[in-house]
């Protein structure tokens, strides 16, 4: 479809038309979305819950979401998620409000597999706090707690609980330094 006015294009439209009916549809309630771009795909067989203001950039990857039987994934206001997103959620995922999950993110709340035999441990929740920004590439793994306004750097695996108000990074991620936040600053412009 080549019809386009000025930079906007009938696609661009229909991408953006598509992605917001699909969320609004398969989510149990959505706010007010903010804009949605390129392919998200959203399976959700539990609990989805999502804030206002919440945007989907997925142009040169597409994005997944897949919310299992019995568990909830809870995104907050003024969430911004970058392309090649994939959340599997097994159990419970929460989002903070004004979070930017940054590109090729994967957020996964269970194993999927058991390591050995004593193994009874494969699912557990996973909290991310406000005002937090997750680089490129970042691999959340279940368990995790990422306390407000932190910064997790690129290509970080995070296996162990974050405290708020730091940088973090390497893999397993820990504590780089503090960093210059207060309560009232928001990194992500609405
Ligand atoms: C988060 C980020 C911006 C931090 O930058 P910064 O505050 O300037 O941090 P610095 O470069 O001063 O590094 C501080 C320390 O963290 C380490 N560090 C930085 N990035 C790291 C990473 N991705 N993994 C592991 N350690 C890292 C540095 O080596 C340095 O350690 P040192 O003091 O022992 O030398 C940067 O790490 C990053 O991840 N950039 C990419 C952001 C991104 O993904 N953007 C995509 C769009 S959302």
């Amino acid at each position: 479809m080549s019809v386009s006015y000025g930079r906007f294009t009938f696609g661009k439209l229909v991408a953006v038309l598509k992605g917001a009916a699909i969320l609004a549809i398969k989510a149990d309630s959505a706010g007010r979305l903010g804009r949605i771009s390129g392919t998200l795909k959203v399976r959700n067989k539990g609990e989805l819950v999502v804030g206002r203001n919440v945007s989907f950039y997925a142009k040169q990857f597409p994005s997944s979401i897949s919310v299992a039987k019995g568990a909830k994934l809870r995104i907050g206001n003024n969430v911004f998620f970058n392309y090649g997103l994939d959340i599997g959620c097994t159990k419970s995922i929460h989002i903070g409000d004004d979070t930017i999950i940054g590109p090729m993110v994967n957020l996964i709340d269970t194993n999927f597999h058991p390591v050995d035999r004593d193994d009874r441990s494969m699912s557990k929740p996973i909290f991310v706090g406000a005002n937090v920004w997750i680089g490129r590439g970042v691999v959340i793994l279940p368990g995790v707690t990422i306390g407000n306004n932190s910064v997790i750097a690129a290509g970080s695996v995070v296996t162990r609980d974050i405290p708020a108000n730091v940088l973090a990074g390497g893999t397993p991620a820990k504590a780089i330094r503090e960093l210059n936040v207060s309560d009232d600053w928001i990194r992500r412009t609405k």
